[in-house]
């Protein structure tokens, strides 16, 4: 590898954050019901029980939060916005009190040299559209289409950073084929329908956006993956690919190409899952981005099992897994984002998400010692300097997350944040990870 280069002044370094992970006041000021509200209200949903109704009680310790973001010398800031605290039903009349809340958010934000990015869709769908079907019903489209213009006409002229989608594959897929995220469905047609609505939603967001706001950059977040053969064998190589395709492609071809892969994946292919596309659908989809989010946690090394679906094979080159679970393995992302570049038209690359689930704890000198969040950090970031470095256009990096949260179906225990949530007493504790992060921050880079 070359000797790998800083990030220019400019760069966005941040952490993310999803508002019904950390808002909670679920039920003030007007907000409206979403489907996490009920999902997690039905016994057995979640792990641990627990819902967001509280949360990191972010709706009410805003201004703190704003504070811990400037302590880690944060200069930019992902959050997304509740629709239901903002158009309670989903559609229709607005609830000024949400829009309010957002928008001195953002003032806070300015006020310390934050820059904000909004994402727009972070899976707390309005109850209101879930009853009138969901991303199944076409009308969902139009509803965001409204929702997206509320908000860019109220925070258009302080925001320019804006993601419509964040993760559409996990959301269509855990909500609609797996079950295990709300609505709670289990039928692989349906969330292959719900994922190209969703995708159309987007295309339609970034063009009302454009209308809205000249000078906004317009984004979306998919979560991806690098894929590598276990081992350099013909078989392995295949499942890769097919893995490559079925995670990456399938994302990607459609926003970028305007076309599903032509190889897609047997599953996917069959008459009765491929999804009923409308005749501009495809065009829409295909807008012109300002940059790609990129969610990135993890490669995967694989192999053919033996029912012919690619398998995850536990590699060697693997440095750590976290507490979910999750291999860990920091070339990825080099190798990822050299991969898009070299197989799509360059757009400019946000690194949306990315960080790793611990099970942190106060220790007796009061601090939260996290070696190895620090080790994920420092690995993840040489390695996207390194993708820099062979000329990747990367703009910015976000970690996930800014505080330990809710995290869905899981509940508490996974805990990702630079900041420690003591949730009893909803005390932040800036891990020792946060405060690396803001070393490296500082120094711009590693
Ligand atoms: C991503 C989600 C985010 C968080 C992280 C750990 O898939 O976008 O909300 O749950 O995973």
């Amino acid at each position: 590898m070359n000797q790998t280069l800083k990030f220019p002044p400019g760069f966005l370094w941040g952490a993310s954050t999803a508002a019904y992970q950390i808002e909670g006041g679920w039920n003030e000021d007007g907000r409206g019901v979403s489907i996490w509200d009920c999902f997690t209200h039905t016994p057995g949903k979640i792990a641990d029980n627990t819902t967001g109704d509280v949360a990191c009680d972010h709706y009410h310790r805003w201004q703190e939060d704003v504070e811990v973001m400037a302590e880690l010398g944060l200069n930019a800031y992902r959050f997304s916005i509740s629709w239901s605290r903002v158009l309670p039903t989903g559609y229709g009349k607005h609830n000024q009190a949400g829009l309010d809340f957002y928008s001195r958010l953002v003032d806070a934000l300015l006020e310390k040299k934050i820059t904000p990015l909004i994402t727009l869709y972070h899976w707390d769908l309005p109850r209101g559209v879930q009853d009138a079907g969901s991303w199944l019903n076409r009308r969902a489209i139009d509803w965001f289409t409204e929702y997206s213009s509320l908000m860019y006409r109220t925070l258009g002229d302080r925001v320019k950073y804006w993601v419509t989608l964040n993760e559409p594959s996990v959301c269509a897929n855990l909500g609609f084929n797996e079950g295990t995220h709300p609505p709670g469905a289990r039928d692989k047609a349906t969330s292959l329908q719900v994922f190209h609505h969703l995708l159309v939603a987007h295309g339609r967001a970034v063009r009302a956006g454009r209308a809205f706001i000249p000078d906004g950059k317009f984004g979306i977040a998919p979560v991806l993956m690098m894929t590598y053969p276990a081992a350099d064998t013909p078989a392995d190589r295949e499942a890769a690919e097919e893995m490559w395709l079925d995670s990456n492609s399938y994302q990607l071809d459609p926003l970028l190409r305007g076309a599903y892969p032509e190889k897609i994946p047997t599953d996917k292919a069959r008459a009765d899952t491929f999804p009923t596309i409308l005749p501009d659908d495809m065009e829409l989809i295909k807008q012109p981005l300002d940059f790609l989010g990129v969610n990135h946690y993890f490669s995967f090394f694989l192999t053919r099992g033996s029912d012919g679906k690619p398998q995850f094979v536990r590699s060697e080159k693997v440095t750590a897994v976290s507490d979910l679970g999750w291999p860990v393995y920091p070339r990825g992302i080099t190798d990822l984002l050299l991969r898009i570049k070299n197989e799509y038209v360059t757009v400019p690359i946000i690194i949306t998400e990315n960080g790793i689930s611990l099970r942190d704890e106060i220790a007796s000198d009061g601090k939260v010692h996290d070696p190895r969040r620090i080790a994920y950090i420092k690995g993840f970031i040489t390695a996207l300097q390194d993708a820099f470095s062979l000329g990747v256009d990367v703009r910015g990096y976000f970690h996930w997350s800014l505080m330990d949260n809710f995290e869905w179906a899981y509940g508490y225990g996974p805990r990702f944040g630079l900041s420690y949530t003591d949730y009893p007493t909803q005390r932040r504790i800036i891990k020792e990870s946060g405060r690396e992060y803001a070393r490296i921050i500082a120094a711009g880079g590693i």
